[in-house]
């Protein structure tokens, strides 16, 4: 699912008196684009090695932070991959998302997989999380769903308040400083689309015809919102030196030389200046 540069369009027309509120103007663009790709999420894009490779170290992550038996909330959960699998690895998920399809979809993945009883989905968006009540051991949030939430200092006081004390965060974010992202649109002259990153504030990104509303961070950057209430346990770069999902076709093509490079992100990720870059960062905290 390759992304686009969007120029900021008008709001819509709205027939009333008030003005539409930007903010949740955006939000339902954002909702409306993930609706319209719900159905296929899992087609191509599930098959992704790359996908695959990256989301495989968020489970194993969330693994070594947490035992199994622990009750976890997954943020922005598509259609319901990681809940399904910590359910197999014998942990408890409330799977929230933005989006109704996707909420639906992971509605039919558990009970397809008869692990309904080990996993709840809910249609809450990140926005919204002083509907649901606490005990979670672990919050983790996977490719980016945290890069669409408008206001990240009120994501991190609830999670504080819904993480009994001791509880973990993991999220991979997407990040600032892709360097594959920057050379391969750079190459084709859409010096635009390679500076999309760098866009301060909310920045508009084309996807399916619709508009995925993202903010970009430096680790650092996301960290700072969390400061006050969780300390950093670590952080490091996913897809550096490996190739994005979306350059899958390239992998494919030189699939030993990227196996390597996928050994250089394992090896050096962690490492500065190395883990502030890549596709996504990986970032672990802990409520105080
Ligand atoms: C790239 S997908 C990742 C989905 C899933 N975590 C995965 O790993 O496959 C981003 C997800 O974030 C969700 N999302 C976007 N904005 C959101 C918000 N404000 N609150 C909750 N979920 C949101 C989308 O609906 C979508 O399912």
């Amino acid at each position: 699912m390759e992304i686009d540069v969007l120029r900021p369009g008008p709001l819509e027309a709205h027939d009333t008196a008030v003005p539409p509120d930007p903010e949740q103007v955006r939000l339902l663009d954002t909702q409306r684009a993930f609706d319209s790709v719900a159905a296929d999420y899992d087609g191509p894009r599930g098959n992704n090695e790359l996908i695959q490779r990256m989301r495989t170290t968020l489970w194993d992550t969330v693994q070594r932070e947490l035992e199994p038996g622990a009750r976890l909330l997954d943020l922005g959960c598509g259609t319901g991959l990681d809940a399904a699998e910590f359910a197999q690895r014998g942990y408890r998920v409330l799977a929230t998302d933005w989006s109704p399809r996707m909420v639906e979809r992971t509605q039919e993945r558990v009970q397809a997989a008869g692990l309904a009883a080990q996993v709840e989905a809910a249609h809450v968006g990140i926005h919204q999380l002083e509907q649901l009540v606490a005990g979670f051991d672990g919050i983790y949030s996977n490719f980016g769903p945290l890069n669409c939430a408008p206001d990240l200092a009120a994501v991190a006081a609830e999670c504080a308040r819904l993480l009994r004390p001791g509880g973990k965060l993991i999220f991979s974010v997407i990040g600032r400083i892709c360097p594959w992202e920057v050379g391969h649109y750079a190459l084709r002259g859409r010096f635009r689309r390679a500076a999309v990153r760098a866009a301060r504030g909310v920045t508009p990104v084309g996807m399916n015809r619709h508009t995925i509303w993202t903010y970009y961070y430096l680790p650092r950057e996301f960290y700072r919102a969390f400061a006050g209430q969780f300390s950093l346990s670590g952080y490091r770069a996913l897809s550096l030196f490996m190739p994005p999902p979306y350059l899958v076709d390239y992998y494919r093509r030189h699939r030993a030389w990227c196996e390597w490079l996928g050994r250089l992100d394992d090896r050096f990720g962690k490492l500065a200046p190395l883990r502030n870059m890549g596709d996504h960062f990986l970032i672990v905290m802990q409520r105080r």
